[in-house]
């Protein structure tokens, strides 16, 4: 399956900064041969889509409010970000789970409103330190799986990304190792198997993020089971981001 390299940007840059990273990112756009995403704020949505439109690069949201519109100031719908130009959003990251108590059944919610407004749902899951030092992360983890997908039709799982982000990985400078991901991914494809089918599993592409740099993106793009990556603060700048981006390249010529 063609790989996934997702930049996550968080609440970081203005549509001007937004426009010169897509321009600054061309070079390596020409020459990486995997499925780059960008998820960008909501305020620059509009602008980065219609920059990206003809490009190889898909723009999208980082949240949304399950409602199809109503009385929610503040929350923009899954088809608002699709009407300025989002193909995809990411739902369930461990920043809205915990700062903003996101349970997996909102999450459920959240991805079936992505899917019917005919977004890519981009889903979160991925267990604390505490949890895995408890020997809970496989309960974790299942739970979060299926609390957050298991209403969804195989039909619509086509239309998921998996994201397995262990939350002490975040942010931290620490990744997991390679064969830390490899267990999880195992362990979220024998999930999705066993509710979905093996057909459905094997079609599910599951994302590693947590710490990605330039100096491991490569080892983590070759551990088996991992089909890509969602990058947070390495995503921020153009150099470390194309670093990535190449580093699926020398993957495919290598
Ligand atoms: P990080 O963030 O790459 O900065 O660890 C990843 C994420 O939050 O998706």
């Amino acid at each position: 399956m063609q790989k996934h390299i997702v930049a996550n940007w968080k609440m970081y840059k203005t549509i001007e900064e937004a426009q010169q990273f897509i321009v600054g990112l061309e070079p390596a756009l020409a020459a990486c041969e995997a499925k780059v995403l960008l998820a960008v704020p909501s305020t620059a949505l509009w602008n980065a889509a219609k920059q990206a439109a003809g490009k190889p690069i898909h723009i999208g949201a980082q949240n949304i409010d399950f409602h199809t519109e109503g009385a929610f100031t503040g929350e923009i719908s899954a088809g608002m970000v699709k009407d300025a130009g989002a193909q995809f959003v990411i739902v369930g990251h461990s920043e809205r789970r915990k700062l903003f108590h996101e349970s997996s059944e909102i999450v459920n919610l959240k991805a079936k409103a992505a899917l019917a407004a005919g977004l890519t749902a981009l889903v979160c899951i991925g267990e604390t330190y505490e949890e895995r030092n408890a020997n809970a992360m496989e309960a974790t983890l299942k739970s979060q799986l299926l609390e957050s997908l298991s209403t969804l039709s195989i039909d619509q799982l086509a239309s998921v990304v998996l994201a397995y982000e262990p939350i002490w990985a975040i942010g931290t400078g620490v990744a997991a190792t390679s064969k830390d991901v490899y267990n999880a991914h195992l362990l979220c494809r024998q999930v999705i198997a066993g509710h979905w089918g093996a057909n459905a599993a094997a079609k599910l592409p599951i994302l590693y993020g947590g710490s990605v740099k330039p100096d491991n993106a490569r080892e983590l793009l070759e551990t088996p089971e991992v089909d890509g990556l969602l990058v947070g603060s390495a995503s921020l700048s153009v150099d470390s981001f194309s670093q990535i981006l190449l580093s699926q390249q020398v993957l495919n010529f290598s």
